[in-house]
């Protein structure tokens, strides 16, 4: 741990990043037109990557890590805490959550943000989760400035979540991004405030806190990807792509 190299981007760098955030930012916008109750989550992958390529940006999920993710997007539906695999079976219902996160790498850039989306009118605790999960996100966001900690960001989400009455996936952490998908640090989204790395401007990194209804506990499915609640109760997640600047933090996958 203490070996890992953070990468701190330089001004041009941070550009190409401004750049991709903003393409992936709008490649979730599209995908808010297209999630209704009869779409399949293949339908929606297949849209992801057509309006993609039209863009010339490349989807990074599409054949990532070992086994390779066979799509472009990953769509988690309901239980499923992250990495959803799409699939032609799978039709969204009338009270679904789903979690859509995209990654086009735009000249060569990674943009990485996801959002859970709510397919007709969900439960009240599913709307509640949803919107905890999002608001647990921002308050990680507000916690980041130059000179502070790794863990003041855990420790805001987790507080908060817990507060509410649910539960933080530990499995599944932000990371550094850059050219690279998945590079140090990582970015838990529970802890203790004062603890962990210091934050420096030009770090770059994902907030993506999954909460859960019932435990934190995950399992991973045969396929190798899907990731589902131990319980089989709701999962949610959001996630934006930040940059920590002189003064603060840059939310560079929410729209200009
Ligand atoms: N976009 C996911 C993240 O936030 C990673 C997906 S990896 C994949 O880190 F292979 F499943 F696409
Ligand atoms: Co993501
Ligand atoms: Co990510």
């Amino acid at each position: 741990m203490g070996s890992e190299r953070i990468t701190l981007l330089s001004k041009r760098e941070l550009d190409k990043m401004r750049q991709a955030g903003q393409v992936a930012a709008e490649l979730l916008n599209y995908l808010d037109t297209l999630v209704k109750p009869g779409v399949s989550t293949k339908e929606l992958n297949d849209a992801a990557e057509q309006w993609t390529r039209d863009r010339g940006a490349r989807s990074a999920p599409l054949g990532y890590g070992e086994p390779p993710f066979p799509g472009s997007i990953c769509t988690s539906v309901n239980e499923v805490i992250c990495h959803g695999i799409p699939n032609e079976k799978q039709i969204l219902q009338d009270g679904d959550i789903i979690n859509i996160d995209v990654t086009p790498i735009v000249d060569g850039y990674h943009g990485d943000t996801s959002r859970t989306f709510i397919v007709g009118s969900p439960s009240p605790l599913a709307q509640k989760l949803v919107a905890v999960t999002e608001a647990s996100m921002w308050r990680g966001i507000e916690a980041v400035q130059p000179g502070g900690r790794i863990g003041d960001i855990g420790a805001a989400i987790q507080e908060y979540a817990e507060a509410e009455g649910f539960s933080v996936v530990r499995d599944f952490v932000g990371h550094g991004v850059n050219r690279v998908f998945h590079t140090p640090p990582q970015i838990p989204h529970y802890g203790t405030r004062g603890k962990g790395k210091r934050l420096r401007p030009g770090m770059v990194f994902t907030i993506e806190p999954m909460i859960n209804e019932g435990t934190h506990e995950a399992e991973i499915q045969s396929d190798g990807w899907t990731a589902l609640t131990k319980d089989r109760k709701l999962s949610a997640q959001f996630e934006h792509t930040v940059a920590v600047t002189a003064d603060g933090v840059e939310v560079l996958t929410k729209l200009a």
